[in-house]
């Protein structure tokens, strides 16, 4: 067993001769022997998928990602697309602000920059909604530089490597010292790219898989055989509650209530059925009080979606009435055409309580 006095300093190499044999083939990535013959992904590729993982899980990133790039092929053609559109085709993904950040990156990079990312991580910096993140994982994945990128899956790991006892966040700054001492000068973007994929796959946050792991002779935590303390995390406080409504009218005819919401905040420029604020109000049931017009509104349960900094429950109203009403806020849309709206999963659950079907209808 090995001990800490026995540990071999970590390298580079048997991570990059594991990812060799073991990368995941994922759509945005060039395979390891192309990447040896000197050949990067697409930036455009590299960015998108990167903003897409932010928050989001491999599986459900794929279909968005083949989605974009079969509608729009280069950064030229999303900044083009109408906004609705790309907040359409975003829907589903969460953490909106990202779409809208999206939009506007393509269009600084086609209008500013002649469609071609800047190939450092300053220049990408500069461009709107790519932070430190972003701009390490393009420069290292797409252009070959030695940056040091730090994701969850990143933490996890280095902390381990290192036995790093401080918590996070406070932590944040001594690891992405230690990923950049450990970062090789050729292969950078494989690096992180098998960092990450070593994070999903053997160093799990539960139960890792440390004897197929390649830093196994240099892994500290697993010297000191806890690898499952690390990361070590400050405690976390319970999400707050706020409450609120949200009304599903429907006509005879088969059209729904929608409306947009406005620019700026939570959800911002997404689609939604009419709803009260959001409220910090704990107590009893949001009433049909607030509904967009008088009707006999009936309730029929609520719906309990977990954001970042808050757990939102809305009591979902319906009501059936014989044809659209043309004096309310928003417009009417036929249910079967919802699924090409700009619906954040939270409007979808508060529909599908008041409509069990309303996503059932095909594409086409
Ligand atoms: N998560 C974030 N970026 C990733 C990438 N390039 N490969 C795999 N998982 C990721």
């Amino acid at each position: 067993m090995m001990t800490l006095a026995t540990l071999t300093a970590p390298s580079a190499k048997p991570l990059l001769d594991w990812y060799d044999r073991h990368h995941r083939d994922l759509p945005w990535r060039v395979s390891p022997p192309m990447a040896k013959r000197g050949i990067t992904a697409e930036p455009y590729h590299v960015w998108l998928s990167e903003v897409m993982l932010q928050q989001t899980t491999v599986p459900a990133v794929k279909p968005y990602f083949l989605n974009f790039l079969a509608r729009w092929p280069t950064v030229g053609d999303l900044a083009d697309a109408p906004n609705e559109d790309v907040m359409a085709a975003w829907a589903g993904l969460g953490y909106y602000a990202r779409a809208r950040n999206l939009k506007k990156c393509a269009e600084a990079v086609a209008r500013e920059h002649g469609g071609v990312f800047p190939d450092t991580e300053e220049g990408l910096k500069a461009l709107p909604g790519i932070g430190d993140y972003t701009a390490a994982a393009v420069a290292a994945i797409a252009f070959n530089r030695q940056a040091s990128v730090m994701d969850g899956n990143i933490e996890r790991v280095i902390s381990r490597l290192y036995a790093i006892s401080t918590p996070l966040p406070a932590a944040k700054p001594l690891m992405k010292q230690k990923v950049g001492a450990l970062t090789p000068a050729d292969r950078p973007g494989d690096f992180a790219q098998a960092m990450m994929d070593l994070g999903a796959t053997i160093c799990t946050p539960k139960r890792p898989a440390c004897a197929l792991c390649p830093f196994n002779g240099s892994c500290q935590a697993l010297a000191l055989h806890d690898p499952e303390h690390f990361p070590v995390k400050a405690a976390k406080k319970a999400k707050p509650v706020r409450k609120g409504a949200a009304f599903v009218a429907v006509t005879s005819d088969g059209d729904i209530l929608l409306r947009r919401r406005i620019e700026t905040g939570l959800l911002g420029g997404m689609t939604e059925v009419p709803t009260t604020g959001w409220t910090a109000r704990v107590d009893g049931e949001t009433s049909a009080d607030a509904a967009p017009f008088a009707a006999d509104w009936e309730p029929c349960g609520t719906v309990v979606h977990v954001f970042t900094h808050f757990e939102l429950r809305l009591s979902i109203w319906r009501v059936a009435i014989p044809s659209a009403l043309p004096s309310v806020d928003g417009w009417w849309e036929a249910v079967t055409n919802l699924h090409a709206q700009a619906l954040p999963t939270v409007m979808k659950k508060a529909i599908t309580s008041a409509i069990p079907l309303a996503f059932n209808h095909s594409k086409d």
